[in-house]
């Protein structure tokens, strides 16, 4: 054989190779897209039977103290909601008198349910005088329980839909949590307006089956072995036009009552990707911080939120980092 017939085998050969390589590569691509064409249409949700609703539904409940107008003077930039227990007005007053007072845009709002002793007198006669006092007290008559976080969330969502279509941005934080509200304004100036959610994200959150557990979550009641991205429900922030968003979705997710988790199954369905909320500033470190800083070296000036703050504490910290 001569060297020129050996190097055109060669070629030929390769040749062979690349469109064989070629072929294989589009099958796969052809492949996948069936596949998820497929896994598209499996997944996609289907409205939880009436009865399933009802206890996600705005319409079955009604208010006992409302706000209205907290939205109409002006636009907020930034709504804050709070839900707390009817019972914890140490917290609300510490929030109040730190990061909670209204500012020039923002304005902050509680949120609660009936408390398990029922509509008691004593308990609704001081709930009217503080919302008669601030105006910033709502109220619904579900039972305000743990179990129950994901029905005030709900509400909440719905109540923004409602009152407050025309704030920029709205945020659910929980009531022992510092908020660095002029950090977080600035962060927000420069983001986005439509679909956006931010906070501490929680991408690999699995149920627990565990029965001990403050979380568990039996299968019957959700079967998949992981949950979709989710926000941490110690404190998200969104831009408003989720809160209706989230809220229609409800009407697709089964209720767990695990609030964040459960947010992140609606937004699922949105197909809306929480933001993880880091700064360019200080090497990727989470803004939100979940966990409970030792206040001391005031890292919280260039946080947005930190956990763990009974009412004292959160005064303290105002008057130390902040003045
Ligand atoms: C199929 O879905 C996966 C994961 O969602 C994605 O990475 C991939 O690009 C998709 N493939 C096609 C062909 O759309
Ligand atoms: C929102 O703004 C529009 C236009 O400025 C106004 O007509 C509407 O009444 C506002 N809605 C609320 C709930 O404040
Ligand atoms: C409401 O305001 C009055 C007058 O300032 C005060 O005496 C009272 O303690 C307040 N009540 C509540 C529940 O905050
Ligand atoms: C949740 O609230 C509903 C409506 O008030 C009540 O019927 C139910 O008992 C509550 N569930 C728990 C576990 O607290």
């Amino acid at each position: 054989m001569r060297v020129g017939d050996l190097w055109a085998m060669w070629v030929c050969f390769f040749r062979s190779l690349v469109k064989l390589l070629t072929l294989t590569i589009l099958v796969a691509i052809v492949l996948s897209a069936l596949r998820n064409a497929t896994v598209k249409e499996v997944t996609k949700p289907s409205p939880l039977p009436a009865e399933e609703y009802r206890l996600l539904s705005p319409e079955t409940y009604s208010y006992i103290f409302n706000q209205p107008d907290a939205c109409k003077k002006g636009s907020p930039f930034l709504v804050f909601m709070v839900p707390v227990a009817p019972l914890d007005s140490s917290a609300r007053d510490a929030i109040r008198e730190t990061w909670g007072a209204a500012g020039q845009s923002t304005i902050t709002l509680f949120y609660m349910g009936v408390p398990k002793e029922g509509q008691v007198k004593s308990i609704q006669d001081k709930l009217e005088e503080e919302s008669n006092n601030y105006s910033d007290v709502i109220q619904m008559n579900f039972l305000d329980s743990y179990e129950n976080l994901t029905i005030k969330s709900m509400m909440i969502m719905n109540w923004l839909a409602t009152y407050c279509p025309n704030a920029t941005y709205a945020m659910k934080v929980d009531a022992d949590i510092f908020v660095n509200v002029f950090f977080l304004v600035r962060l927000l100036s420069s983001s986005p307006r439509n679909n956006y959610i931010a906070g501490s994200v929680i991408s690999d959150g699995k149920p627990r089956r565990d029965r001990n557990s403050k979380w568990h979550l039996s299968k019957h009641l959700y079967p998949e072995d992981n949950f979709p991205s989710y926000v941490s429900g110690a404190g998200y922030v969104f831009s408003i036009d989720m809160a209706a968003k989230v809220s229609w979705a409800s009407r697709f997710v089964r209720r767990i009552p695990i609030e964040d988790a459960y947010v992140g199954l609606c937004l699922h369905v949105l197909g809306v990707q929480p933001v993880p909320s880091r700064s360019w500033l200080v090497f990727g470190r989470n803004l939100f911080e979940i966990r409970n800083l030792d206040y001391d070296r005031c890292t919280f000036a260039r946080l947005v939120l930190v956990n763990g703050f009974q009412p004292s504490r959160l005064r303290q910290a105002e008057t130390t980092c902040f003045s």
